[in-house]
């Protein structure tokens, strides 16, 4: 049993407040010899900027290289918004470096979130986003900026989609075999190329349903039908925005998780929100993003599936209870939703230990 090394890297604004919740969940279900582990914290974004001038400092890449997953909370905001690095760009640098081209994204709108949700919803939803993340329109040079235009350039090759298409039909086969790719073939060469690669890497899955969307309808459907989609796959720019409209259709942005991943190496998990600067110093965001991303990787990244479920029953249970941050339109502070999640773990703990007497 060795011990799990975690590199920590909590950012800008809101991003510290929601990590210490995270790692005070972490430490409370790690408790009893249950999981060892050892945080390694880094500056990162904004507050790398201001620390060493530079949003992913060398040292910051290196400990996330040497370790065996990647908490992030979150980067950016104005304060850097003119620097000539911004907090983004060490983001987009990170995921690079860390060949992270896979970015796992979950919608599901649980029992204990229905309440919440500001759409109708007979019909159970839980999807999956997996977003391409080191390529496109993110990544595509040239780019350029003059007083008379501005040129972004969207590009794919083979391997980048024929290995996340791989890795989105290999998560189909083990949820409900289907698969939706969202794209703007009408329009764009890439998206084209997407279709053709995607759609010849699909009849190697024969048990997998298969069908395609127009982004602009797909925003259309993730508001009015969201129970038809398991898995959607997409390229970066499009799977940046959806994520953010699927998230808010669960109740609130501040509650969604994410996973990072590369065919090897260390997986980043984070919310799929920003530093959200308006509440930042609050002290009520939501830390719910941050502690399911904790729970996130213990599953994914040290196959702690028993202590993740821990994690996710305590926080239904405390959603069910209305101990919920504004977001959710609730009173509660962060502090106070984080302190109710570590009571919910303990005491089933003890009441498992007490049935089991
Ligand atoms: P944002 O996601 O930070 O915030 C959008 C809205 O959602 C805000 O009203 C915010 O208050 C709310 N919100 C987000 N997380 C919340 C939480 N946990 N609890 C309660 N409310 C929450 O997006 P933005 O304001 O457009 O961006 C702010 C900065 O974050 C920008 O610099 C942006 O580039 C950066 N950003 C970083 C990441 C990241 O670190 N992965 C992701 C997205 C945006
Ligand atoms: C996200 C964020 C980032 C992205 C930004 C901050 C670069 O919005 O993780 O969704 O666009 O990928
Ligand atoms: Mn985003």
């Amino acid at each position: 049993n060795q011990t799990a090394q975690i590199a920590v890297l909590a950012g800008d604004y809101i991003g510290p407040e929601i990590m210490a919740a995270g790692l005070e969940v972490l430490k409370a279900v790690s408790e009893d010899g249950k999981f060892n582990y050892q945080i390694h914290e880094e500056p990162f974004g904004g507050a790398a900027i201001d620390q060493a001038g530079d949003p992913l400092p060398a040292q910051t890449l290196a400990t996330c290289q040497q370790s065996d997953a990647i908490l992030l909370a979150a980067i950016g905001g104005p304060k850097w918004d003119n620097a000539e690095k911004r907090p983004e760009a060490g983001l987009l640098q990170i995921r690079k470096e860390l060949n992270l081209f896979a970015n796992i994204r979950p919608t599901a709108i649980s029992e204990a979130m229905r309440q919440y949700s500001p759409i109708k919803n007979e019909n159970p939803v839980d999807f999956v986003i997996v977003r391409e993340l080191t390529s496109g329109i993110y990544f595509g040079t040239p780019r350029e900026k003059t007083a008379d235009y501005a040129l972004d350039t969207m590009r794919y090759r083979k391997e980048e989609i024929q290995r996340i298409t791989k890795l989105a039909f290999e998560m189909a086969t083990k949820r409900r075999n289907h698969v939706t790719l969202v794209d703007k073939a009408n329009v764009l060469a890439t998206s084209k190329f997407w279709r053709e690669i995607v759609g010849e890497i699909a009849q190697d899955y024969p048990q997998v349903n298969y069908d395609t969307s127009y982004v602009d309808a797909a925003a259309m459907k993730i508001i009015s039908s969201p129970d038809q989609f398991d898995v959607i796959l997409t390229e970066n720019l499009f799977g940046d925005i959806l994520s953010d409209e699927s998230a808010e259709i669960t109740g609130s942005l501040g509650t969604i998780p994410s996973m990072s991943q590369g065919s090897n190496g260390p997986a980043l998990y984070e919310p799929i929100h920003g530093s959200a600067p308006d509440i930042a110093g609050k002290g009520i965001a939501d830390p719910i993003s941050m502690v399911k991303s904790v729970a996130m990787m213990l599953a994914n990244s040290f196959d702690r599936q028993d202590l993740a479920t821990e994690i996710t029953n305590a926080i239904n249970e405390v959603i069910s209870q209305q101990v919920v941050t504004p977001d959710l339109g609730g009173h509660a502070t962060t502090k106070e939703v984080t302190a109710a999640i570590i009571s919910s773990i303990k005491e089933s703990r003890h009441s498992y230990a007490t049935d089991n007497v």
